[in-house]
């Protein structure tokens, strides 16, 4: 076996449906273009110091640090959609990753995916990544790190105030209008036919117990945590860590529209159309989060030794639209990269189920 990779030279169409098959749309959501790619380099701790900027929890962040993300973010908006860059694109990203759009290299008849598998946590991570670079080279200030939505910690349990200010880049007119703000978080949420409704006291600590158990309880091994394993000339695994099932996935879709004016759950609700929702971004950060703390609950959790899983590798724009290749052994180490996170308590660690 071999590390799988997706083929980007033959970027095709992408599919998607309601999750049951119905609603079935198929469009293209190739990049605009391919130049030559270069390998992703870690900055090399002996040549230059360190720089390690902290990415920081949404609901603390002041007046001035929202006005910093809403030009960048505008100005993402504002480019081209023909600039690999652009917003469009950004969002895209996801699109021909997880539809479809991809075959692995040298298998045109098997579909490449990185849902569900080993690479949720690293594709995800990497694409942050260049996401923020992005952001922070529009703004002139490589030290610019997105927000992360502190969805484990009480204080966090809604949706981030910013994300819903009208006229601003971070809305999104077609999220569960049910679910704003205060509607405090259900994250074991399961569609709209079975809202919980419980008391605010209730549905915290029900949010607790679940992170407790997704983080710890079922989360024992690398396979139950990270995913299986996915290796060239497999079909895409169906095997999940537990946090990408919940409440990774129950979050896309409390935030999705479950309306049928949209169809499909988007945008949240649907792999194609979620990166167009700016609170994505931050969703995922958190996840990524959940990622570097669950290393540290014990000496047992640690990444994949598996040169398969270490091999594999993704390509993205860069902040200079340059086309580059990243391997999963690259993206194990955020201080590594060059970012953290706020550091904020974790009650979970005691709501035992
Ligand atoms: Cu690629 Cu949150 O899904």
């Amino acid at each position: 076996a071999k590390p799988t990779a997706p083929d980007v030279t033959e970027c095709g169409l992408s599919e998607a449906d309601d999750g049951h098959g119905n609603n079935p749309i198929t469009l293209d959501c190739c990049p605009s273009g391919f130049g030559q790619a270069v390998d992703f380099k870690l900055p090399n701790p002996y040549s230059e110091p360190r720089k390690v900027n902290i990415r920081p929890a949404a609901h603390l962040v002041n007046n001035d640090y929202i006005q910093k993300y809403w030009k960048a973010l505008a100005l993402m908006k504002a480019l081209p959609d023909s600039d690999p860059r652009s917003f469009k694109q950004q969002a895209d990203v996801h699109c021909a990753y997880c539809n479809g759009g991809y075959h692995q290299v040298g298998l045109p008849d098997l579909d490449y995916q990185i849902h569900a598998s080993w690479l949720f946590f690293p594709f995800h991570r990497a694409y942050l990544y260049f996401y923020e670079k992005i952001l922070g080279k529009l703004i002139d200030d490589p030290t610019f790190k997105i927000p992360y939505w502190n969805w484990d910690h009480p204080d966090g349990m809604v949706m981030p105030e910013f994300f819903n200010i009208p006229n601003s880049p971070f809305f999104d007119p077609i999220r569960d209008q049910k679910h704003l703000p205060p509607t405090v978080m259900d994250l074991s949420y399961d569609g709209p036919t079975k809202e919980h409704n419980l008391p605010y006291n209730d549905q915290i600590a029900q949010n607790l117990t679940i992170m407790h158990r997704q983080m710890i309880t079922n989360a024992k091994t690398r396979v139950m945590f990270l995913g299986g394993p996915f290796r060239s000339c497999d079909d895409p695994p169906s095997e999940p860590g537990s946090l990408e099932v919940q409440p990774h996935g129950t979050i896309h879709n409390w935030v999705g529209n479950p309306q049928p004016n949209t169809l499909r759950w988007e945008d949240m609700g649907n792999f194609y159309s979620a990166g167009r929702d700016p609170i994505f971004y931050s969703h995922h950060a958190n996840v990524d989060r959940t990622w570097s703390i669950w290393k540290t609950l014990s000496h047992r959790n640690r990444d994949f030794k598996d040169k398969d899983f270490l091999n594999s590798y993704f390509y993205f724009y860069d902040e200079n639209a340059q086309l580059v290749r990243i391997y999963v052994r690259d993206c194990l180490d955020t201080v590594k990269m060059g970012y953290d996170y706020q550091p904020m308590d974790l009650p979970w660690l005691k709501s035992r189920p």
